[in-house]
């Protein structure tokens, strides 16, 4: 423990935990407390209230309470010595310095102790050397002040191998630790290392409470543009974790705190010029789409957030995406135009503060809005088919706000918006509410059984081959025991083509798995169950009874007992969703298998598509622009064969 106790106690007394909190929440006396709106939810009447006699806090509405190392922490979301750091910093009581013990907390440490260090340096070569002054000159032409330059840690990185290198080597820090922090790159040939960042202006990258934990290095020559990227970015280490971190954060979080409201851009260059011209509440993601992580840590500050994006197609698309994320983490979500494609860095510069605020308080659009405008420019509005698409990817989008009554609200405003009257929004609603739920039941599901194959040994592959399965070895007879007595492993649309197959014989077998590939059906029984119903038709031979006798081993008949006694709710859901009159399994066998087919294989699309997006992000993470573009096209193409499965094309041939 670097921090003794008696300095934790004496930060203790010393802090004030109004004064604190009065530096994110508006404070009244009340009697012997002082009340305010909770800043860890969000609230029109104050239950957030400090009690100064014990130096304590606690809100009525969500129960966040504790001393004002809680405070901090659950504030600033940091840990605990990390909050006495701040409050000792605050206080001015000095702390003894952290320990150089060998272990993990403290490479950290050393990894940060460089990054600090090179950020000086950078920033002594950019406003001290002359080798900086190119890029000062160049800063300076882009309308940057000297304490924008300063407040931002701008700097220069020589156009030297090693500049960086030999002084950090003068200042004792090893090799090892400048490769950790991302500053240096080993040779090829194994002979050496050399700086990363050379010749480029230099962006620190900081944490939200003010530290370096990268940096991003820009080109200075635009001419140098073509055959070198514009951007240098750093990789992933120890201390940056590129999903987590938002570029200006640090400098911005009071703006956010005091507007409830947080801009999102895309360039650095976006974030210090509308800094500098009095925009303070604004961060950009780096480069990439906007992430969950992000969007958590925005939630900490803002209410909201405005989307500015490029008058692009990639740009509406990331903002589209970008509001939708920010919804289902439960913040309000708008986006902004910039006038003539300009960013907002080029607007600012030319227009002012002034003139920029005006315009994003009145231009911001609503995702319903924003959807539908960007339909109709597009030509998406033309056909009935399309149109239905358009509502449909705009209810897809409201249905995941976690909060019912927003729900409801954005249903009114998108039959507004679209003219569809708001019964049939809600219905749609509704479906896609039940399709997200099969969702987070399978991740579940996936969870459960990921631990409970990590808890238990796996059993072998030789276990498998010798567990008890008559007949033949189309069955690869997966482990029984939890396949069929938990039950989810099966997804409920399988349970329902199960039943239908086993209970209608060879017809329905060939409309089933005539539609369907092996590899929808989910991996270990459900996928045995149906390799054997296929085997028994290619044979010209269906007989379900063999399957529910034991003829085709215990677990496909423990399989098929288990969705033989299903109840028939779960079709009638779907066959709602299709508008079938008369929705029961019995009644309408066919139509039941349509419709299950069509969202087992919507179920499928939206997995491919999640793990190609999560393959696009690392690519891009990893500048790999090619494979972007490839994963690109590949995403579009699973999109339209998403669309294509809801209008049910598969079920045209
Ligand atoms: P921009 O090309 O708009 O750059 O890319 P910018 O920061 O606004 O720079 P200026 O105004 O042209 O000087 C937007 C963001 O995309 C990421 C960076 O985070 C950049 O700020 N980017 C861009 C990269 O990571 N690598 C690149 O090669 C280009
Ligand atoms: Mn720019």
């Amino acid at each position: 423990m670097p921090i003794p106790d008696e300095k934790i106690e004496e930060v203790r007394t010393a802090t004030d935990l109004v004064e604190v909190a009065e530096d994110y929440v508006q404070l009244k006396q009340s009697g012997s407390r002082y009340m305010g709106l909770c800043p860890f939810h969000n609230e029109d009447t104050p239950s957030f209230g400090v009690d100064p006699d014990q130096n304590l806090y606690y809100c009525f509405g969500c129960q966040n309470g504790g001393d004002a190392f809680k405070f901090i922490q659950e504030i600033e979301g940091v840990g605990f010595l990390e909050s006495v750091r701040m409050l000792a910093d605050r206080y001015g009581i000095p702390l003894p310095e952290e320990e150089t013990d060998p272990d993990a907390a403290s490479e950290r440490e050393s990894i940060l102790h460089a990054l600090r260090f090179a950020a000086r340096f950078f920033y002594r070569q950019l406003t001290q050397s002359d080798r900086g002054r190119p890029a000062l000159d160049y800063l300076r032409r882009r309308g940057f002040a000297p304490e924008t330059i300063k407040q931002f840690g701008l700097g220069y990185a020589p156009d030297e191998w090693d500049a960086l290198l030999t002084t950090a080597e003068e200042e004792q820090i090893a090799l090892e630790t400048l490769e950790k922090a991302g500053l240096i790159i080993e040779r090829n040939d194994g002979s050496g290392y050399y700086d990363r960042y050379r010749g480029r202006i230099i962006f620190p990258i900081f944490s939200h409470i003010g530290k370096v934990l990268a940096f991003a290095g820009r080109i200075l020559d635009p001419d140098d543009e073509r055959d070198q990227p514009k951007y240098i970015n750093s990789p992933e280490t120890e201390v940056y974790h590129k999903k987590e971190v938002l570029y200006g954060l640090n400098q911005a979080k009071q703006a956010i705190r005091t507007t409830d409201e947080v801009l999102l851009v895309e360039g650095y260059t976006d974030v210090i010029s509308l800094s500098q011209a009095g925009v303070d509440n604004v961060v950009a993601s780096s480069g990439t789409a906007l992430t969950e992580q992000q969007i958590g840590v925005l939630d900490r500050y803002a209410k909201r957030a405005v989307m500015l994006y490029d008058a692009d197609e990639a740009g509406e698309r990331a903002a589209l995406r970008g509001m939708e994320r920010v919804l289902a983490a439960g913040l309000g979500a708008y986006a902004v135009e910039l006038p003539e494609g300009d960013d907002p860095d080029e607007y600012v510069q030319e227009h002012g503060g002034d003139v920029f605020s005006e315009h994003v308080q009145e231009h911001r659009q609503d995702l319903p809005s924003f959807a539908y405008q960007r339909a109709r420019r597009n030509g998406s509005l033309d056909a009935p088919e399309d149109r239905v698409d358009v509502q449909r990817g705009i209810i897809e989008s409201v249905a995941q706000i976690p909060d019912a009554n927003l729900r409801r609200e954005y249903v009114a405003h998108t039959s507004e918006v679209t003219g569809v009257p708001d019964s049939d929004l809600f219905r749609m609603l509704e479906e896609e509410r039940e399709q997200l739920e099969r969702r987070a039941q399978r991740r579940r599901t996936r969870e459960q059984k990921r631990q409970q194959r990590q808890s238990e040994e796996a059993p072998s592959a030789e276990n498998e081959a010798a567990s008890p399965t008559r007949g033949d070895a189309s069955s690869p007879a997966p482990d029984t025991a939890n396949e069929t007595t938990s039950g989810p492993a099966l997804l409920p649309e399988e349970r329902v083509l199960f039943r239908l197959m086993l209970e209608n014989g060879r017809r329905m077998v060939e409309l089933v798995l005539g539609h369907m590939s092996l590899d929808e059906f989910s991996e270990g029984g459900p996928r045995a169950l149906a390799r054997a119903l296929a085997k028994m038709y290619e044979e010209g031979n269906v007989q379900p009874q063999q399957i529910l006798n034991g003829e085709c081993g215990e677990t496909l008949q423990q399989l098929g007992a288990s969705v033989m006694m299903d109840e028939h709710e779960a079709s009638e859901h779907w066959a709602q969703k299709e508008d079938i009159p008369v929705p029961h399994l019995n009644d309408r066998p066919y139509d039941a298998a349509r419709s299950a087919m069509k969202f087992l294989k919507m179920d499928r699309a939206d997995e491919a598509i999640e793990a190609v997006r999560e393959r696009m992000y690392q690519a891009s993470q990893q500048g790999a622009d090619e494979q972007v573009q490839r994963l690109q096209q590949k995403m579009m193409s699973l999109q339209e064969l998403r669309k294509g499965i809801k209008r049910g094309a598969f079920l045209d041939d």
